[in-house]
């Protein structure tokens, strides 16, 4: 089956329609290694297929509730910054922010209390993240989010437009990325496993190349769902990359936070 039909038929399923060809044609090579799409026979490439859309999900399309794809209606409910009920409806489409909405208020009093209040915030694989923001309680904040797929870079910029927050959103594939913006804080939040399940060994390379004051990447403690703890043995390889940097942590429930001194 030709490389393109291909991408194209993982491309069918709704939760991956938002991916460009780029990313899923990286993470089909991935599956085929040293295989050509062109020489597979049918059997084959519908396997090859599934074990993309496995890996696709694994990175991106797991974190995203069923009503995620009905974004532009509950934005839609957001009057005002000050709005945090409608805020929250936005928060409760991806995972990662729903688990996080007990806890916005003490995660970001203590992670600020360690940086100080930034002015310039990055935010790197931000999914829903930046609807927290009313949380912060910042004035005047500048705020740059990158996300993997174009259309949900575009929902975060539509939020910024509609509720005056200044800043810029971008697309994004954090493991082929070149120049970030400088910010005063980078949040990596849960998206450091993500990323090494791309392409081990990434995260030094990300850490190196940031112009941040400071950097706070989070991991999560429970596995998807809540059922099983993640034991802390797992991130002991991030403490070993960066034990030569200052460093306080901020847990809650569900999830560990390495706010780390930039370099
Ligand atoms: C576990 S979610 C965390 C989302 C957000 N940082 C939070 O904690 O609320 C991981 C995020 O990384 C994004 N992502 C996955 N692979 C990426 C890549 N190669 N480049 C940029 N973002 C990526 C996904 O789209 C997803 O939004």
């Amino acid at each position: 089956m030709d490389k393109q039909a291909l991408i194209e038929l993982i491309r069918q399923k709704r939760e991956f329609r938002d991916l460009d060809n780029a990313f899923v044609g990286k993470m089909l090579g991935t599956v085929l290694k040293a295989r050509k799409a062109e020489d597979l026979k049918t059997k084959d490439a519908v396997k090859a297929a599934k074990e993309t859309r496995a890996l696709l999900r694994e990175v991106y399309g797991a974190f995203l509730t069923p009503k995620f794809f009905q974004r532009e209606k509950f934005l839609q409910g957001i009057k005002s910054l000050n709005d945090l009920e409608a805020h929250k409806s936005v928060l409760a489409l991806h995972l990662s922010t729903k688990e996080r909405l007990p806890f916005y208020e003490t995660v970001y009093q203590k992670i600020f209390a360690i940086t100080g209040k930034p002015s310039t915030i990055l935010d790197l694989g931000c999914g829903l993240n930046p609807f927290s923001i009313p949380f912060m309680h910042i004035p005047n904040l500048t705020y740059y989010a990158a996300e993997l797929a174009k259309a949900d870079a575009e929902f975060i910029q539509e939020y910024f437009t509609k509720a005056g927050v200044r800043g810029s959103t971008f697309q994004m594939d954090l493991t082929e990325a070149g120049k970030f913006p400088a910010a005063d804080v980078c949040f990596m939040f849960k998206v450091i496993d993500t990323l090494e399940a791309i392409q081990w060994d990434i995260t030094a390379e990300l850490l190196a190349r940031l112009r941040a004051k400071w950097i706070v990447a989070s991991f999560a403690k429970k596995s998807l769902g809540g059922r099983k703890t993640i034991k802390p043995e797992k991130r002991q390889w991030f403490e070993r990359l960066i034990e030569k940097r200052e460093y306080k942590t901020v847990e809650v429930e569900n999830e560990i936070f390495y706010v780390i001194k930039g370099l």
